[in-house]
Protein backbone atom coordinates (compact mmCIF):
# COMPACT_ATOMS: atom_id res chain seq x y z
CA UNK A 1 0.00 0.00 0.00
CA UNK A 2 1.38 3.54 -0.99
CA UNK A 3 1.83 5.83 2.02
CA UNK A 4 -0.60 9.02 1.29
CA UNK A 5 0.34 12.75 2.21
CA UNK A 6 -3.59 13.53 3.14
CA UNK A 7 -6.68 11.35 4.29
CA UNK A 8 -10.27 12.08 4.15
CA UNK A 9 -9.79 11.24 8.46
CA UNK A 10 -13.63 10.82 8.59
CA UNK A 11 -14.16 8.25 5.69
CA UNK A 12 -10.94 6.44 7.42
CA UNK A 13 -12.70 6.31 10.52
CA UNK A 14 -16.07 5.05 9.28
CA UNK A 15 -14.12 2.25 7.70
CA UNK A 16 -11.94 1.07 10.43
CA UNK A 17 -15.01 1.41 12.65
CA UNK A 18 -17.21 -0.41 9.68
CA UNK A 19 -13.92 -3.40 9.92
CA UNK A 20 -13.61 -3.75 13.86
CA UNK A 21 -17.04 -4.54 14.39
CA UNK A 22 -17.54 -7.92 14.70
CA UNK A 23 -14.38 -7.68 17.10
CA UNK A 24 -16.91 -5.12 19.58
CA UNK A 25 -17.80 -7.10 22.56
CA UNK A 26 -15.20 -10.04 22.65
CA UNK A 27 -12.60 -10.21 25.30
CA UNK A 28 -13.50 -9.50 29.00
CA UNK A 29 -13.79 -5.90 31.22
CA UNK A 30 -11.40 -5.35 33.91
CA UNK A 31 -12.89 -6.69 36.81
CA UNK A 32 -10.28 -6.60 39.72
CA UNK A 33 -11.48 -3.14 39.90
CA UNK A 34 -14.91 -3.66 40.23
CA UNK A 35 -16.38 -0.33 38.97
CA UNK A 36 -14.75 -1.07 35.92
CA UNK A 37 -16.92 -4.31 35.65
CA UNK A 38 -20.02 -2.16 35.07
CA UNK A 39 -19.00 -0.70 31.94
CA UNK A 40 -20.74 -2.05 28.46
CA UNK A 41 -18.48 -3.61 26.51
CA UNK A 42 -20.39 -3.25 23.46
CA UNK A 43 -18.76 0.74 23.34
CA UNK A 44 -16.59 1.32 20.70
CA UNK A 45 -15.29 4.76 19.90
CA UNK A 46 -12.44 6.45 18.00
CA UNK A 47 -11.05 9.79 17.60
CA UNK A 48 -8.58 11.69 15.41
CA UNK A 49 -6.68 14.88 16.01
CA UNK A 50 -4.19 16.32 13.68
CA UNK A 51 -1.30 18.84 14.83
CA UNK A 52 -3.45 21.64 14.43
CA UNK A 53 -6.54 20.94 16.46
CA UNK A 54 -8.54 18.97 14.03
CA UNK A 55 -10.60 16.36 15.36
CA UNK A 56 -12.75 13.84 14.04
CA UNK A 57 -14.46 10.61 15.44
CA UNK A 58 -16.71 7.60 15.35
CA UNK A 59 -18.88 6.17 17.24
CA UNK A 60 -19.01 6.61 21.14
CA UNK A 61 -16.28 9.16 20.47
CA UNK A 62 -17.43 11.51 22.94
CA UNK A 63 -18.36 9.62 25.75
CA UNK A 64 -15.96 9.77 29.15
CA UNK A 65 -14.13 6.23 29.51
CA UNK A 66 -11.99 5.46 33.11
CA UNK A 67 -8.07 6.08 31.17
CA UNK A 68 -6.62 3.87 33.58
CA UNK A 69 -3.01 3.29 32.69
CA UNK A 70 -3.38 5.50 30.16
CA UNK A 71 -2.38 8.35 32.73
CA UNK A 72 1.11 7.06 32.85
CA UNK A 73 2.06 8.21 29.55
CA UNK A 74 1.15 11.75 31.08
CA UNK A 75 2.76 11.62 34.24
CA UNK A 76 5.89 10.68 32.73
CA UNK A 77 5.33 13.97 30.22
CA UNK A 78 4.76 15.87 33.60
CA UNK A 79 7.37 14.70 35.41
CA UNK A 80 10.13 15.56 32.90
CA UNK A 81 8.53 18.77 31.94
CA UNK A 82 8.84 19.69 35.61
CA UNK A 83 11.93 18.32 37.10
CA UNK A 84 14.15 17.17 33.97
CA UNK A 85 15.85 13.37 33.36
CA UNK A 86 16.32 12.99 36.69
CA UNK A 87 13.27 10.63 36.97
CA UNK A 88 16.04 8.11 35.13
CA UNK A 89 18.52 7.05 38.03
CA UNK A 90 14.84 5.31 39.65
CA UNK A 91 12.88 4.00 36.68
CA UNK A 92 14.04 1.90 33.40
CA UNK A 93 13.74 2.26 29.96
CA UNK A 94 13.64 -1.49 28.81
CA UNK A 95 10.73 -3.45 28.23
CA UNK A 96 9.69 -6.02 31.02
CA UNK A 97 8.15 -8.29 29.12
CA UNK A 98 5.86 -9.19 32.20
CA UNK A 99 2.11 -8.30 32.86
CA UNK A 100 1.59 -4.70 34.48
CA UNK A 101 0.81 -5.47 37.79
CA UNK A 102 4.24 -8.25 38.14
CA UNK A 103 6.15 -7.85 41.34
CA UNK A 104 8.69 -10.58 40.08
CA UNK A 105 11.62 -8.33 38.47
CA UNK A 106 11.71 -5.96 41.40
CA UNK A 107 13.70 -8.00 43.90
CA UNK A 108 15.95 -9.23 41.35
CA UNK A 109 16.46 -4.98 40.12
CA UNK A 110 16.83 -3.79 44.05
CA UNK A 111 13.90 -1.81 43.38
CA UNK A 112 14.12 -0.11 40.24
CA UNK A 113 10.87 -0.63 37.80
CA UNK A 114 11.77 -1.73 34.37
CA UNK A 115 9.97 1.65 32.59
CA UNK A 116 7.35 3.89 33.77
CA UNK A 117 4.14 2.02 32.71
CA UNK A 118 4.01 -0.49 34.93
CA UNK A 119 2.35 0.06 37.38
CA UNK A 120 5.92 -0.14 39.79
CA UNK A 121 7.21 1.97 37.15
CA UNK A 122 4.17 4.63 37.26
CA UNK A 123 4.19 4.74 40.93
CA UNK A 124 7.66 6.02 40.94
CA UNK A 125 6.36 8.49 38.18
CA UNK A 126 3.54 9.45 40.93
CA UNK A 127 6.06 10.09 43.49
CA UNK A 128 8.03 12.57 41.71
CA UNK A 129 5.38 14.32 40.45
CA UNK A 130 3.84 14.87 43.97
CA UNK A 131 7.36 15.51 45.19
CA UNK A 132 7.54 18.29 41.96
CA UNK A 133 4.14 19.86 42.30
CA UNK A 134 2.49 19.00 45.96
CA UNK A 135 -0.42 17.24 44.51
CA UNK A 136 0.02 14.85 41.39
CA UNK A 137 -3.31 13.67 40.60
CA UNK A 138 -4.62 17.45 40.10
CA UNK A 139 -1.56 18.83 38.62
CA UNK A 140 -2.34 15.82 36.04
CA UNK A 141 -6.38 16.82 36.42
CA UNK A 142 -5.70 20.14 35.10
CA UNK A 143 -2.86 19.98 32.29
CA UNK A 144 -5.64 17.40 30.75
CA UNK A 145 -8.22 19.85 31.26
CA UNK A 146 -5.88 22.35 29.63
CA UNK A 147 -4.59 20.41 26.69
CA UNK A 148 -8.19 18.85 26.24
CA UNK A 149 -9.66 22.19 26.03
CA UNK A 150 -12.71 20.37 28.01
CA UNK A 151 -12.85 21.86 31.29
CA UNK A 152 -15.82 19.27 32.53
CA UNK A 153 -12.80 16.13 32.29
CA UNK A 154 -13.00 14.88 36.10
CA UNK A 155 -11.99 12.19 38.38
CA UNK A 156 -14.38 9.12 39.03
CA UNK A 157 -14.64 9.02 42.60
CA UNK A 158 -16.37 5.85 42.38
CA UNK A 159 -13.65 4.74 40.44
CA UNK A 160 -10.98 5.35 42.52
CA UNK A 161 -12.40 4.33 45.86
CA UNK A 162 -13.24 0.58 43.93
CA UNK A 163 -9.06 0.87 42.76
CA UNK A 164 -8.14 1.94 46.38
CA UNK A 165 -10.22 -0.96 48.37
CA UNK A 166 -8.68 -3.75 45.71
CA UNK A 167 -5.65 -2.20 46.00
CA UNK A 168 -3.19 -4.66 47.31
CA UNK A 169 -0.87 -5.71 44.75
CA UNK A 170 -0.38 -2.04 43.53
CA UNK A 171 0.48 -1.63 47.67
CA UNK A 172 2.76 -4.29 47.65
CA UNK A 173 4.50 -2.95 44.93
CA UNK A 174 4.67 0.43 46.64
CA UNK A 175 5.98 -0.93 50.10
CA UNK A 176 8.65 -2.83 48.65
CA UNK A 177 9.98 0.34 46.40
CA UNK A 178 9.66 2.23 49.38
CA UNK A 179 11.85 -0.55 51.45
CA UNK A 180 14.66 0.07 48.27
CA UNK A 181 14.51 3.75 49.21
CA UNK A 182 12.55 4.72 45.79
CA UNK A 183 10.22 6.29 47.21
CA UNK A 184 10.40 10.06 48.31
CA UNK A 185 6.63 10.41 49.92
CA UNK A 186 4.55 8.14 52.18
CA UNK A 187 3.03 4.67 50.57
CA UNK A 188 -0.18 5.89 51.05
CA UNK A 189 -0.26 9.30 49.84
CA UNK A 190 1.70 7.93 46.27
CA UNK A 191 -0.76 5.35 46.41
CA UNK A 192 -3.76 7.74 46.35
CA UNK A 193 -2.57 9.98 43.91
CA UNK A 194 -2.02 7.28 41.60
CA UNK A 195 -5.65 5.49 42.20
CA UNK A 196 -7.06 9.42 41.46
CA UNK A 197 -5.02 9.85 38.67
CA UNK A 198 -6.23 6.53 36.83
CA UNK A 199 -9.59 6.95 37.71
CA UNK A 200 -9.90 10.35 35.44
CA UNK A 201 -12.16 9.77 33.15
CA UNK A 202 -12.04 11.40 29.31
CA UNK A 203 -13.07 11.13 25.86
CA UNK A 204 -11.43 9.58 22.86
CA UNK A 205 -11.95 13.06 21.37
CA UNK A 206 -10.50 14.23 24.94
CA UNK A 207 -7.43 12.13 25.08
CA UNK A 208 -6.57 12.23 20.98
CA UNK A 209 -6.37 16.22 21.87
CA UNK A 210 -4.59 15.93 25.28
CA UNK A 211 -1.78 13.61 23.34
CA UNK A 212 -1.49 16.32 20.93
CA UNK A 213 1.58 17.70 22.42
CA UNK A 214 3.54 13.93 21.66
CA UNK A 215 3.16 14.53 18.16
CA UNK A 216 3.87 18.22 17.70
CA UNK A 217 7.40 16.92 19.11
CA UNK A 218 7.00 18.72 22.57
CA UNK A 219 4.54 21.58 22.10
CA UNK A 220 1.46 22.11 23.93
CA UNK A 221 -2.15 23.29 22.25
CA UNK A 222 -1.41 26.77 22.91
CA UNK A 223 1.93 26.65 21.15
CA UNK A 224 4.42 26.50 23.87
CA UNK A 225 6.73 24.02 24.76
CA UNK A 226 6.27 21.78 27.47
CA UNK A 227 9.29 18.92 26.68
CA UNK A 228 12.60 19.73 24.58
CA UNK A 229 12.01 17.63 21.52
CA UNK A 230 14.22 14.65 22.96
CA UNK A 231 11.94 14.08 25.66
CA UNK A 232 9.32 14.14 23.28
CA UNK A 233 11.00 11.56 21.39
CA UNK A 234 12.29 9.47 24.35
CA UNK A 235 8.49 9.27 25.32
CA UNK A 236 7.30 7.73 22.55
CA UNK A 237 9.91 5.42 22.36
CA UNK A 238 9.26 4.20 25.89
CA UNK A 239 5.34 4.08 24.69
CA UNK A 240 6.21 2.06 21.60
CA UNK A 241 8.51 -0.41 23.49
CA UNK A 242 6.66 -0.75 26.91
CA UNK A 243 3.50 0.93 26.43
CA UNK A 244 1.16 -2.11 26.01
CA UNK A 245 3.42 -4.37 28.58
CA UNK A 246 4.00 -7.49 27.63
CA UNK A 247 2.23 -7.19 24.37
CA UNK A 248 4.22 -4.54 23.24
CA UNK A 249 6.21 -6.72 20.72
CA UNK A 250 2.77 -7.82 19.06
CA UNK A 251 1.41 -4.08 19.47
CA UNK A 252 4.67 -2.67 17.27
CA UNK A 253 3.92 -5.65 14.79
CA UNK A 254 0.49 -5.03 13.93
CA UNK A 255 0.24 -1.38 14.62
CA UNK A 256 3.74 0.21 14.05
CA UNK A 257 3.35 3.20 16.70
CA UNK A 258 3.95 4.46 19.92
CA UNK A 259 0.80 3.13 21.91
CA UNK A 260 -0.69 3.65 25.47
CA UNK A 261 -3.11 1.68 26.74
CA UNK A 262 -5.39 1.45 29.91
CA UNK A 263 -7.64 -1.26 31.49
CA UNK A 264 -10.72 1.01 31.14
CA UNK A 265 -10.26 0.16 27.00
CA UNK A 266 -8.99 3.07 25.85
CA UNK A 267 -5.35 3.23 24.02
CA UNK A 268 -4.12 6.19 22.62
CA UNK A 269 -1.41 6.26 20.10
CA UNK A 270 0.86 8.52 18.22
CA UNK A 271 1.85 9.47 14.68
CA UNK A 272 4.89 12.17 15.11
CA UNK A 273 4.61 15.19 13.04
CA UNK A 274 1.08 14.37 11.63
CA UNK A 275 -1.85 13.52 14.60
CA UNK A 276 -2.73 11.39 17.78
CA UNK A 277 -5.09 8.88 17.80
CA UNK A 278 -7.64 7.14 20.53
CA UNK A 279 -9.33 4.22 20.35
CA UNK A 280 -11.93 3.12 23.08
CA UNK A 281 -13.55 -0.61 23.07
CA UNK A 282 -14.02 -2.11 27.12
CA UNK A 283 -13.16 -5.94 25.64
CA UNK A 284 -9.63 -6.91 26.96
CA UNK A 285 -7.55 -9.15 25.93
CA UNK A 286 -5.11 -11.54 28.67
CA UNK A 287 -2.31 -9.23 28.82
CA UNK A 288 -4.92 -6.07 29.32
CA UNK A 289 -4.85 -4.46 26.34
CA UNK A 290 -8.17 -3.21 24.28
CA UNK A 291 -9.44 -6.39 21.52
CA UNK A 292 -11.11 -3.80 19.38
CA UNK A 293 -9.05 -0.95 19.71
CA UNK A 294 -5.75 -3.03 18.60
CA UNK A 295 -7.51 -3.87 15.44
CA UNK A 296 -8.61 -0.25 14.60
CA UNK A 297 -4.93 1.06 15.23
CA UNK A 298 -3.98 -1.94 12.98
CA UNK A 299 -6.48 -1.20 10.20
CA UNK A 300 -6.06 2.34 10.53
CA UNK A 301 -1.88 1.80 9.71
CA UNK A 302 -2.23 -0.22 6.90
CA UNK A 303 -5.58 2.02 5.82
CA UNK A 304 -3.34 5.35 5.52
CA UNK A 305 0.08 3.81 5.50
CA UNK A 306 1.10 5.90 8.64
CA UNK A 307 3.01 3.83 10.75
CA UNK A 308 6.50 4.85 12.12
CA UNK A 309 8.13 2.01 10.12
O1 LIG B 1 -3.09 0.03 38.76
C1 LIG B 1 -3.86 -0.60 38.05
O2 LIG B 1 -3.87 -1.82 38.02
C2 LIG B 1 -4.81 0.18 37.16
N1 LIG B 1 -5.18 1.43 37.79
C3 LIG B 1 -4.22 0.51 35.84
C4 LIG B 1 -3.76 -0.70 35.07
C5 LIG B 1 -3.83 -0.53 33.61
O3 LIG B 1 -4.59 0.24 33.08
C6 LIG B 1 -3.02 -1.46 32.81
N2 LIG B 1 -3.22 -1.26 31.39
N3 LIG B 1 -3.55 -1.93 30.50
Amino acid sequence: MDVADVVDYQAVLEEVAAAVQPLVGRGQVADYIPALAEVDIARFGMAVADIDGGVYGVGDWQRPFSVQSISKAFGLALVLAEGGDKIWDRVGTEPSGNPFNSLVQLEYENGIPRNPFINAGALVVTDRLQTLTGDASTTMLEFLRAESGNPDVSFDAAVAKSESEHGDRNAALAHFMASYGNLDNPVPTVLEHYFWQCAIEMSCRDLALAAGFLARHGLRADGSRLLPRREAKQINAVMLTCGTYDAAGDFAYRVGLPGKSGVGGGIVAVIPGRCTLCVWSPGLDARGNSVAGVAALDHFTTLTGWSVF
